[in-house]
């Protein structure tokens, strides 16, 4: 049978007097049915939907295939415990290496195949694990799956859900779980390592350890075939028991030359300055993520967008490039003085001393005796440092 996935939630819901659950899955099905093809029966099962008791139906959400029905919120500070959010994929673009992008889609495709494969006793849980360091596109990825899917994505913010009282986030974590699996969509916990980093950690046990099994409670008591993706950036911090209640792991890593130079022309794209390197910048760019790229090239975009110009100056771009490295890197810039002087040592072939004046207008002199100055402090406070 078709869309027996459907099917069930729908009589899970009516045996559970759950009448949201009921709509929300008939609601599906409807738009499932009208992409086979099948309008006649999409219009019946909706004809029987705007039946429904008008409480229900104003929880619905029109114009858009798949309808939700109350937000779980978290009791003491009335916040909802999730964020409701329907990426499209024109808007999300993945560059991510071949290998990670396949097992990707390996998980799409047994979540889109997941009743085939059932039948045949083949299914493996819909359940995904994204780890990596921050900016590499975790919760991209999980963006660009709900596009993918069609489905809403609920993201659960874990920060809430600790803080909000701990004694509540039991409670608010099953309330969670149930809405997932009353309403088609898929379930998302962010930054995953708030909640499941708990066991074993000296300073918190009790109170989140409980948190702690109360989650795998959680998971364990999930059908098969409900969606869950968790990310998360310290991997090692993952309980080993929570890391194998997942059928699918993706390791996000940090991009190489080639998938940064894809992340540049991504970002740039009309906006990339006439003749520009892009080995160079991807050399440069060594080390950073796609986050960085992101930001770089948006900030640049703004400056040449404000300045009235069509494309981004090359040595703007640089600049700004070499200050996220700093960043990155724990250096502290907080004079002109001092960024003269890192770009000069982070990229000497590209800022040389006239350019840097021309860029700090200054004289090519006052550019070389900052830059002395600066190295004589650094000297300086080095030496400071091992003396005491
Ligand atoms: N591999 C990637 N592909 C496409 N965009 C990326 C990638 N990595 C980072 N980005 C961009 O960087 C930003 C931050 O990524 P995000 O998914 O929030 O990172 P994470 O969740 O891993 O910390 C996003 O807006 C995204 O556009
Ligand atoms: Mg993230």
């Amino acid at each position: 049978m078709q869309h027996l996935s459907e099917v069930l939630k729908i009589l899970d819901g009516a045996l559970k007097a759950n009448a949201s659950m009921a709509s929300s899955y008939a609601g599906l099905l409807a738009d499932k049915l009208e992409q086979d093809g099948e309008r006649q029966q999409a219009r019946q099962l909706r004809e029987r939907l705007a039946r429904a008791p008008v409480a229900l139906v104003s929880a619905q959400d029109a114009g858009h295939g798949v309808s939700l029905g109350q937000l779980p919120t978290d009791n003491e500070s009335r916040l909802n415990t999730v964020d409701v959010s329907r990426p499209r994929s024109l808007d999300i673009e993945l560059v991510l290496p071949s290998a990670i992008q396949g097992r990707l889609n390996e998980f799409l495709q047994c979540v889109r195949h997941f009743d085939e494969l059932a039948r045949a006793g083949a299914a493996v849980p819909s359940r995904l694990l994204i780890y990596g360091p921050p900016g590499t596109g975790k919760t991209q990825t999980a963006r660009w799956l709900a596009a993918q899917l069609e489905l809403p994505l609920l993201t659960v913010r874990c920060d809430t859900l600790v803080s909000s009282l701990l004694g509540q986030t039991s409670r608010n974590l099953r309330r969670v779980f149930d809405f997932a699996e009353q309403n088609p969509s898929i379930l998302f916990l962010d930054e995953f390592d708030a909640l499941a980093g708990a066991r074993g950690n000296e300073r918190d046990v009790g109170e989140l350890q409980r948190v702690v099994i109360a989650l795998l409670q959680n998971i364990d008591a999930l059908p098969d075939s409900t969606i869950l993706v968790a990310a998360t950036n310290h991997d090692q911090l993952l309980d080993a028991a929570i890391g194998r209640r997942f059928a699918f792991h993706l390791p996000m890593p940090l991009p190489d030359a080639g998938l940064r130079t894809a992340l540049w022309q991504r970002w740039l794209n009309s906006f990339a300055p006439d003749g520009l390197d892009w080995d160079e910048l991807s050399h440069l760019s060594a080390g950073t993520t796609g986050a960085v790229i992101e930001h770089v090239c948006m900030d640049a975009k703004r400056t040449a967008i404000l300045a009235g110009q069509p494309l981004i100056e090359e040595s703007d771009l640089y600049r700004r490039l070499g200050l996220a490295q700093a960043l990155a890197l724990g250096e502290r810039l907080s004079t002109s003085e001092q960024e003269i002087a890192w770009l000069r040592q982070w990229a000497p072939d590209r800022f040389s001393l006239r350019v840097l004046g021309a860029m700090y207008s200054h004289s090519t002199r006052k550019i070389t005796s900052i830059i002395q100055a600066e190295k004589g402090e650094n000297n300086g406070n080095k030496k400071g440092a091992r003396r005491r």
